[in-house]
């Protein structure tokens, strides 16, 4: 089937099925110019909160779509590639987190929302890329702080804030690629361009630039820039919409290396095959899905 037929079929289901459709940032270009709205992990949380639809179809990874679902328990939530996970999620389990729990018993323990939703379930606060810092500070001085699973991230807030934070040793397998080389390639290269990054980065990378942002915050920052030239530190799929929502400006990977495979796995025909099946639908427990509602809801208050 062509691209324009599949597109016209997802659109005609997704009101026959009173659909909506999120994506995140870094989904392939199709995907996000068919979404209903397009957000960063802290927006597509907010937006999945409000949503009035019976269904929603994820276009992310797991963690993401399961976030959707704990905080819309009554709806239908869809993710139209089950395999889509997230490696750095999985790289902490709960037994693991009740260790360093047990280690420091009197420590607040903050998840990155790149977890699982057992992992959630036993943390006392989530936050995201967009927000870690304010989170952090918003946790009393005198409190030991837990911060799983992205030590990179961890070790940006830690800077940000001042605090030490207790990291565990997850990591972005597609950030983790950027290396201060080529921050320092682009520097000359591009001598006019502003350098943005994500927070997922490597410290020393997250160091060299000229802002450290989440996907949404890179929008923001992008859009205001008097900058004719950016270089891009994150997912290359996010260039697609920085592009489309500032033509007058270039936007330029900092490495074709950063691609997030699971981010990928989302297609047109996958996304109308769950549509037209009711296809992979996020199922968590109750008892899981109520804690971990805690640690979601104490982030967005
Ligand atoms: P944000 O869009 O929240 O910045 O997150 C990036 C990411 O890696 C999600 O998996
Ligand atoms: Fe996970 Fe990294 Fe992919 Fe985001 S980009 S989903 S953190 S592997």
């Amino acid at each position: 089937m062509r691209d324009v037929e599949m597109i016209e079929k997802i659109n005609m289901l997704k009101k026959q099925r009173n659909a909506i459709i999120l994506a995140h940032n870094y989904q392939r270009a199709e995907i996000q110019d068919i979404a209903d709205f397009t957000g960063d992990s802290l927006e597509l949380s907010i937006k999945a909160q409000a949503v009035k639809e019976d269904v929603i179809v994820f276009c992310g990874v797991s963690f993401m779509a399961e976030t959707a679902k704990i905080l819309s328990p009554s709806k239908i939530v869809l993710l139209p590639d089950a395999e889509a996970g997230c490696p750095m999620a999985d790289m902490i389990d709960v037994a693991s987190l009740k260790k360093l729990k047990a280690a420091h018993p009197e420590a607040v323990a903050v998840c990155y929302v790149n977890s699982s939703a057992e992992v959630k379930a036993e943390c006392d606060v989530c936050c995201t890329s967009a927000n870690a810092a304010t989170i952090i500070a918003g946790i009393p001085l005198d409190k030991e702080i837990i911060f799983v699973p992205d030590a990179n991230l961890g070790a940006w807030v830690e800077k940000q804030s001042g605090r030490k934070l207790i990291l565990y040793p997850g990591f972005c397998p597609t950030h983790a690629k950027f290396t201060p080389e080529m921050v320092a390639g682009k520097r000359r290269d591009y001598p006019d361009a502003a350098i943005m990054v994500h927070p997922e980065s490597p410290l020393e990378v997250s160091m060299l630039a000229d802002a450290v942002l989440s996907t949404g915050g890179m929008l923001t920052f992008a859009r205001q820039s008097s900058h004719k030239q950016i270089i891009v530190g994150t997912e290359t799929g996010h260039l697609h919409r920085l592009q489309k929502e500032n033509p007058d400006k270039e936007f330029i990977p900092l490495s074709d290396s950063g691609i997030c495979p699971n981010m990928k796995k989302i297609t047109l025909p996958k996304l109308l095959f769950s549509l037209e099946n009711m296809q992979n639908e996020i199922i968590v427990p109750e008892a899981i899905s109520k804690k971990a509602a805690n640690a979601i809801l104490n982030m967005l208050k």
